[in-house]
C-alpha cells in the first residue's frame, strides 16, 4: 500500500514538473556551451584556447554557481550542451558513446540534479540538447568496435555505412551517416519500431532523471520525420528542434512534428539585413513565409525559436561592431514573435569566426554585468517579461515553480505585424509594444520618423523604453520619433509601464511620476535593467 501511494505521488509529480509548450512560450533562452561557460573553481583567468578543440574545464557546478549572471540578465530558461557520454575530447557533447552514462567532465549526476534544482528555485527552466540521430566513434566507418556503443551495441541497431554525399537527397540525410574517418557517426536506424521503443525508453528515463523542463534536438533533419511524435510524447516535455537548413518550407515543416524548431529561415534574414545591411525588405518577405504563406508557413510563429548567434556559427559582431545593428537585431529578436535565444558571449559582444572560433571560454570577460550589451540585453528581458505578466494579468496562473505563466496572454498571441518599411526603416507591432528598426547604423545622424499604423490612443503619452523619451500621441494615433545613432525604438504607452521599473525617475527619492514632454540628454531617466 505505501508503495501504491509513494508511487502514484511520484507520478503526479512527474506530470506536473513537464514543462509543455504553452509553459514554454513565454520565456526566453540563455545557451550555455557547457564547456565553456563556467569552471567549477570560478577561475576566470584559466586559459581557453579554441583552436584546440580541447576542453577547456567548464561544467555544471559552475553554471550553477553563476546562475545569477544570467538570471539578472532577465532569462527565464538556461539550455545546455548535450550532457552523455562522449568519446575522448568531444568538449561540445555532440560525439556521445553511451546514452545511459553522463559527460564526466561536466560532472556527476548529483551535480546535474543540483543545477536543475537550482534553476527550479529561481523560476527557470532547464533546456537540455540530445542527438537522437547518431552514435560516435573515433575512427573509420568500417573499423567501428560496436561493444563500446553501449545501449545500441551492434551494428544492426545503425544503418549500414554510406556518405552523405548529396545534402539536396532527403533519403541520403536521413539514412547515410554523418562524420568522416577521423569520428564516424554511426546513424540510428530510428525507422526500426524497435529501436524507436528503445530510443523512447531512453528519452523518459532521461527526462524524469534529470528533472528536465525541455529539449533541444540536434541533427533533425538527419532522422526520418514520423520517429519524431512519439519521441516527444515519450518525453513529456517541449521538444525545439534544429533542422539547420535556411528554406522556409523545408524548416517550417518540422513543427509539424514538434512543438517547434530553430527559426534558422529567420536567421539567415536578420544576419542579412543587420549585419550585411540588406534590404529591409529582406526581413518583411522572411516574416511573411512563416505566417501568411500556405505553402511556407509555420504552424506557430510563437513557439518557434528565434536567435542570430550560436555555437556552430559565426558571431554577429565577426562582420560588424556596429552596437546600433547588434542592438536592432537584438530588439527584432527579443521583442519578436518566438522564444529569443541569446547564446553567451553575445552580451559580451564577442567576435569569433565560425566554429570552433565562436566558442569562446565566456569567462574571460570576467562575466561583467556593465558591459553595454549585458545592460541592454537585460532591459529587453525586463520589457518582454514586464508586457508579458502586464497583458495577462487578469488571466494570470502560477506554475509548480510559482512562476507567472500566461499562455494565453494578448501579447503572446499577437502575431508580429509589419506597419511600415522602407530600404532601411521598418516598423513593427505585437501587442502593446511597436518598435522601429533601422539599418543606418550608429554613426547615422539624428533624424525624424513619422510613425504609420501604430494605432496609439491619441492624447495617450508614449514612452521609447530604450531612451525613456517621452512622445505625445497626434490626432491621428501617431508620433514623430526621434531617431538617434542609428535606433532601434521601443513604443509603448506610458499606462503599460505600470508596475515596472522601467523609466522610473532615479532622482527623487522613488517618486514614479513624469514631468512634460522631454527629450533624453539630462540622464534624469535612465533605463533599468531588472
Ligand atoms: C587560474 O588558472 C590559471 C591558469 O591555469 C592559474 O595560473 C591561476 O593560478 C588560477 N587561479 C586560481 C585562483 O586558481
Ligand atoms: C537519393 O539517394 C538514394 C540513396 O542513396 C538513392 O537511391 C536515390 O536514387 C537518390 N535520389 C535521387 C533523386 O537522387
Ligand atoms: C572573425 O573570426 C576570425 C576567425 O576567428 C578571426 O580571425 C577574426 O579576427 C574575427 N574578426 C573579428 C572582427 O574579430
Ligand atoms: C566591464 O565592462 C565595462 C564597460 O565596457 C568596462 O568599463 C569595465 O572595465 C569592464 N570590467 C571588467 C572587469 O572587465
Ligand atoms: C528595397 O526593396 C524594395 C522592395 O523589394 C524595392 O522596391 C526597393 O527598390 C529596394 N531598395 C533598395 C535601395 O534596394
Amino acid at each position: 500500500m505505501r508503495i501504491l501511494i509513494t508511487a502514484a505521488v511520484a507520478s503526479l509529480l512527474q506530470t506536473c514538473l513537464a514543462a509543455n509548450a504553452a509553459d514554454w512560450r513565454s520565456r526566453t533562452i540563455y545557451q550555455v556551451f557547457t564547456d565553456r561557460f563556467a569552471r567549477t573553481d570560478g577561475n576566470t583567468t584559466a586559459p581557453c584556447n579554441v583552436a584546440n578543440n580541447l576542453y577547456c574545464g567548464g561544467t555544471w557546478k559552475g553554471l550553477e554557481k553563476k546562475l545569477d549572471y544570467i538570471k539578472n540578465m532577465g532569462f527565464t530558461a538556461v539550455w545546455i550542451s548535450p550532457i552523455t557520454a562522449q568519446v575522448a575530447n568531444a568538449y561540445h557533447g555532440y560525439y556521445q558513446n553511451d546514452l545511459y552514462s553522463l559527460n564526466p567532465n561536466f560532472g556527476t549526476a548529483h551535480d546535474l540534479r543540483s543545477l536543475a534544482a537550482a534553476l527550479h528555485s529561481k523560476g527557470m527552466y532547464l533546456m537540455v540538447d540530445i542527438v537522437p540521430n547518431h552514435m560516435a566513434f573515433a575512427g573509420c566507418p568500417d573499423k567501428i568496435d560496436y561493444r563500446r556503443l553501449k545501449t545500441l551495441n551492434h551494428p544492426d541497431k545503425f544503418h549500414s555505412y554510406c556518405p552523405i554525399k548529396d545534402t539536396g537527397n532527403q533519403t541520403e540525410l536521413e539514412d547515410c551517416w554523418l562524420g568522416d574517418c577521423n569520428m564516424a557517426m554511426p546513424d540510428i536506424k530510428t525507422e526500426d519500431p524497435q529501436i524507436a521503443g528503445k530510443m523512447n525508453t531512453w528519452i523518459k528515463w532521461l527526462v524524469s532523471a534529470h528533472n528536465i523542463d525541455g529539449l533541444r534536438i540536434d541533427s533533425v533533419k538527419n532522422v526520418n520525420k514520423a520517429f519524431f511524435p512519439p519521441f516527444c510524447r515519450a518525453a513529456g516535455v517541449f521538444c525545439m528542434g534544429e533542422v539547420s537548413e535556411g528554406r522556409a518550407d523545408y524548416t517550417y515543416s518540422y513543427q509539424e512534428q514538434m512543438d517547434s524548431v530553430l527559426d534558422y529561415p529567420l536567421y539567415y534574414a536578420i544576419t542579412r539585413v543587420f549585419q550585411q545591411k540588406s534590404n529591409m525588405s529582406d526581413l518583411v518577405v522572411a516574416l511573411a513565409a512563416c505566417t501568411e504563406n500556405q505553402e511556407t508557413g509555420c504552424k506557430d510563429s510563437t513557439l518557434l525559436g528565434t536567435f542570430f548567434e550560436n555555437h556552430d556559427n559565426l558571431r554577429f559582431a565577426n562582420v560588424t561592431q556596429d552596437l546600433s545593428l547588434v542592438k536592432n537585431a537584438l530588439a527584432f529578436t527579443m521583442l519578436g514573435d518566438g522564444i529569443p535565444i541569446v547564446y553567451q558571449g553575445q552580451e559580451q559582444h564577442f567576435a569569433g569566426g565560425d566554429d570552433p572560433w565562436c566558442r569562446e571560454a565566456l569567462w574571460s570577460s570576467q562575466f561583467n554585468t556593465t558591459s553595454p550589451l549585458y545592460k541592454y540585453t537585460a532591459l529587453l528581458n525586463n520589457i518582454r517579461n514586464h508586457v508579458i505578466s502586464h497583458s495577462s494579468s487578469s488571466s494570470r496562473h502560477r506554475n509548480h515553480h510559482g512562476y507567472a505563466v500566461s499562455g494565453s496572454a494578448p501579447y503572446l498571441a499577437y502575431q508580429t505585424r509589419v506597419l511600415a518599411y522602407t530600404a532601411t526603416e521598418m516598423q513593427l507591432r505585437k501587442g502593446e509594444v511597436r518598435t522601429v528598426l533601422s539599418t543606418q547604423g550608429e554613426q547615422s545622424p539624428s533624424w525624424t520618423l513619422k510613425t504609420q499604423g501604430m494605432e496609439f490612443d491619441t492624447g495617450k503619452t508614449v514612452l521609447d523604453v530604450l531612451s525613456c523619451t517621452r512622445y505625445a500621441v497626434n490626432w491621428n494615433g501617431e508620433v514623430d520619433v526621434n531617431m538617434r545613432a542609428g535606433g532601434p525604438v521601443v513604443l509603448v504607452e506610458e499606462d503599460v509601464l505600470r508596475g515596472s521599473d522601467l523609466c522610473t525617475c532615479e532622482r527623487g527619492g522613488g517618486s514614479r511620476g513624469y514631468v512634460g514632454i522631454e527629450t533624453v540628454g539630462g540622464g534624469e531617466w535612465g533605463p533599468h535593467g531588472s
